[in-house]
Order: structure tokens, then sequence, then C-alpha cells
């Protein structure tokens, strides 16, 4: 649905964004996934044909970005990283604004705004002025906004931003809906923990380029080169220390108090044994578990922390 190639953007010195190469199938969520200044507003911006590429293409549900404005324009609905000011205007209106500049009928407008209104949960807010919103609001409206067309692609740029816990587990709900009505969506953010949970693909980049991208979970397994297994004993974690030690599925152990920290071989299929061993040698064993690589692992394992 987006199919993104060698996309570059360059600003006078600076290679914003560097040949990047993305697709992103129907259906999916796709986050795309940043430090500051990594390039993901500025490829967002192109996507949404506000921005020129300087080298590159992308097409949206088939459309070219370069050639074939209007419909790119269409098919999606672009969130801005910042919420623009409009004063003396009602939510309504503000929503009524969009619509009519998407040509809806004024006839069917009213309705549309009714159930985006709904669907973002500032039903009870319709007759307010926008600039007497509260930020999570504000934000809300903006997603609002960019769904009175029932676009196909949703390109969102850190919707999350700046909302309390609350704000960004409603957020995340509103998200999955629209996953489950079958849109296709690129959101990106640099909080990886809050991706986690809905995206089933990702992209990281860094400084212009991507370093990786595809299902979250083969990364996890390309990436994982290590396997940690956390051991906790009651007592004598020495002598846990000892019994592994003497295993060939054990690369290193790192202790921490009563805590050893087990690095076993990647083919190594069944942890189990870890457990038999110190049963075996008489230790007492509080837990054991694997540990799992998450997001935030991922992202400190493949950005260097580069910034330009
Ligand atoms: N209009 C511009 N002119 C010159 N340089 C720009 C312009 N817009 C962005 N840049 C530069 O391009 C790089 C990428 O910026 P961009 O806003 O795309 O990053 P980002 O990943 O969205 O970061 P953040 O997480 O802070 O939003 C930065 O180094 C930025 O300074
Ligand atoms: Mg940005």
């Amino acid at each position: 649905m987006i199919e993104i190639k060698a996309l570059t953007k360059q600003f006078k010195t600076l290679t914003a964004v560097d040949h990047l190469t993305v697709t992103v199938n129907e259906g999916d969520i796709f986050g795309f996934i940043g430090p500051n200044g990594a390039g993901k507003t500025t490829t967002i911006k192109m996507l949404a044909t506000l921005l020129k590429p300087t080298e590159g293409y992308a097409e949206i549900a088939g459309y070219n970005i370069l050639t074939q404005v209007d419909d790119v324009k269409r098919v999606i609905g672009y969130m801005p990283d910042f919420f623009g000011v409009y004063d003396d205007m009602k939510v309504w209106e503000y929503l009524d604004f969009f619509a009519a500049a998407y040509k809806i009928e004024r006839a069917r407008r009213k309705q549309i705004i009714d159930d985006v209104l709904e669907l973002t949960d500032l039903s009870v807010k319709k007759e307010d002025y926008v600039e007497a919103l509260s930020r999570g609001m504000k934000q809300r409206l903006c997603l609002a906004k960019t769904l009175v067309h029932d676009p196909k692609v949703l390109l969102l740029d850190e919707p999350a931003s700046g909302l309390d816990p609350r704000a960004r587990i409603e957020l995340r709900e509103l998200l999955k809906e629209l996953r489950r009505m079958g849109k296709t969506i690129l959101i990106s953010s640099h909080i990886l923990t809050e991706l986690s949970d809905f995206c089933n693909t990702i992209g990281i980049i860094e400084q212009g380029r991507l370093r990786t991208s595809g299902e979250i979970e083969t990364i996890k397994k390309e990436l994982s080169l290590k396997r940690l297994v956390e051991v906790e004993v009651k007592s004598d974690p020495d002598r846990a220390h000892d019994a592994l030690q003497e295993r060939p599925e054990v690369h290193s152990i790192a202790m921490d108090g009563n805590r050893l920290l087990v690095e076993v071989a990647l083919d190594c299929e069944d942890t189990s044994f870890i457990f038999e061993t110190l049963v075996a040698k008489g230790c007492k064993v509080v837990g054991v578990q694997e540990k799992e690589m998450n997001l935030e692992d991922i992202f400190m394992t493949i950005t260097e922390g580069k910034v330009q």
C-alpha cells in the first residue's frame, strides 16, 4: 500500500533522508522509529506530498507522490507533528472546513462529522471552541480531521507526543480500532514501547538511513545475538554459578547478588537444563526466566545515538 523507493531529501549539505526504501502492505501498522532528527518527519512530509524529494519517489495505493499528487491526497490522512492554530472555530466547524476542502457534499458532512467525533470520543465537545480544548483533545481532533474523507492510508507523525498516560492508552485503543477498520497506518515515534503492542512491522531510521525493517518478531530474532536467562537462587549463588559454568551451552554468567544472568548459545532450543542442573546440584531455585528482547533493546542495539 505504501511503496517507498530510494526516497532522498537533501537540505543544502545535510542529507535528512538518504535513499530510504520501505514497503508497507495493506492493513499493516508500520512503526517508523528513530531518534530526534533521524528524518521521520521529513519522510512523512514527502509521502504527504508537502515536501518535494531530492531523489527517489514513493507510491501510495498505487499513486505516485511526484506525479499524482491529487490522487495521493485523496487516499491519505496526514496528521502532522504540530497542531495548527484555528481561532474562533468550533470543533464541528473545524471538521466541516476540512470535509468541505475534501469536496464532501454538505448533506453528507453532518453524519461524517458525528461519526469521526464519536470515534475519537469528542462528541461532547462538538460545540466547543478548538482553542479551548486540552492538548490531548486537540490531538484527537487532529486525528478526527485526518479521517473525514475516509482515507485508506494514515500517516501519523508522533500522534502520542505530549499526551498523558490515559490519553496515550485511549489513542492506542483508537489506533487498534482503525486497524480493525482495515486502514494501513504508518506511525512515527521515538517511544518504542508505545508501538510494540499494535505495530506488526517496524522500520528503524537513523541519520536518514534505514537501519532495519520488517516484522517485529523477525527483527527480534535477527538481533537477539544473545539469549539471556535470568536465574534467581535462594542462597549460595556461587554454587549455582559453578554448576552452570560446567554446561557447554552456557557462554557466560553475570552475577548480581542471588541473581545470575546466564548467556546461552543461540542454537540452544531448550533452556530447561538450567533448572535441572541447579536442582541436581542442590541449589534452591527461586525463579528461571528467559529475558525477552523488547523494542527498547532493539532500538539500543541498532542505533548508535548519532545525531546530525
Ligand atoms: N526545512 C529544513 N531545512 C533544513 N534542515 C531541515 C529542515 N527540516 C528538517 N531538517 C533537518 O533534517 C533532519 C531530519 O529532521 P526531521 O524533522 O525529519 O527528524 P525527525 O526524525 O522527525 O525528528 P524528531 O523525532 O525530533 O521529530 C534534521 O537534522 C533537521 O534539522
Ligand atoms: Mg519529527
